[in-house]
């Protein structure tokens, strides 16, 4: 019988999981504990490290894209090369795309000009997206929704109840980071309320964002218990069902089918 998380967005490629990434993955996959694990790419440097781990564990899948920050540095040869990419077999989304109005490593412009233009290459080839929205609901949102073709996942989902709600209507997925067991989550619970089951993805973000209470460790896809749990909490329902519901909403969403015996 299937069972374990399936974290929808981690970057096992960081150089912070030098040093025992082979033994945590073998431990999470071998314990059972970890599904499966979408590792994402923000550059064409680490789209490719995905794909290669991808290439290393049946149970980790790559989505390809170029971050935000990098949209300033992002050449034609990188959009040629990010195409390739898109072709490999456990390439399962573009991504991560999308603005951030926070940092604004790259202008503003530039951040719109390389999300539209991944949108559309998603459009072209079929394939849903991996959006980061830092501190830019509003023209996220509109980008995002302005492609009647594409759909996709709002990852570590900071947004309000309201753009939840736009969003599923829309046939857009909400991703839920260790951020909602933070005590200052005000606005996170609110919106873990308002996602339709159907809807409902949970990630880990490592080795960002680590839940309460190991924030300030490195994060790691054993650790989305706390986010699962937490989530049960608000929801009135039990581990075991958004364990269950989460992992068959990103086996759709990523359409994938991983038969485990
Ligand atoms: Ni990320």
């Amino acid at each position: 019988m299937e069972s374990g998380i399936f974290d929808s967005h981690a970057h096992y490629d960081d150089r912070r999981f030098d040093g025992d990434r082979t033994e945590l993955l073998d431990g999470l996959f071998a314990s059972g504990k970890l599904f499966a694990a979408v590792n994402c790419g923000c550059d064409i440097a680490s789209s490719e490290r995905s794909l290669r781990l991808a290439e290393a564990y049946e149970g980790v899948y790559a989505t390809v894209g170029i971050h935000p920050h990098e949209a300033e540095n992002a050449t034609e040869d990188d959009y040629l090369r990010l195409e390739e990419l898109c072709s490999h077999k456990k390439a399962v989304a573009i991504g991560e795309i999308g603005l951030d109005y926070h940092y604004d490593f790259s202008p503003r412009e530039k951040q719109k000009e390389a999300f539209i233009r991944q949108m559309e290459l998603a459009e072209k080839l079929g394939m849903p997206v991996v959006i980061h929205d830092r501190e830019a609901h509003k023209d996220c949102v509109d980008i995002a929704t302005s492609f009647n073709g594409v759909t996709g996942v709002f990852h570590s989902f900071s947004g309000s109840a309201e753009t939840a709600k736009i969003l599923q209507k829309a046939g857009w997925y909400i991703s839920f980071s260790g951020v909602v067991t933070f005590k200052n989550a005000k606005q996170a619970v609110l919106a873990v309320e308002a996602v339709a089951n159907d809807r409902l993805l949970v990630e880990t973000d490592c080795p960002y964002l680590t839940p309460h209470p190991y924030r300030g460790e490195r994060n790691h896809s054993g650790y989305v218990e706390h986010v699962i749990a937490k989530i049960a909490e608000i929801r009135s329902e039990s581990y075991e069902f958004i364990e269950t519901l989460t992992r068959e909403n990103a086996k759709r969403f990523f359409g994938i089918e991983r038969v485990v015996t």
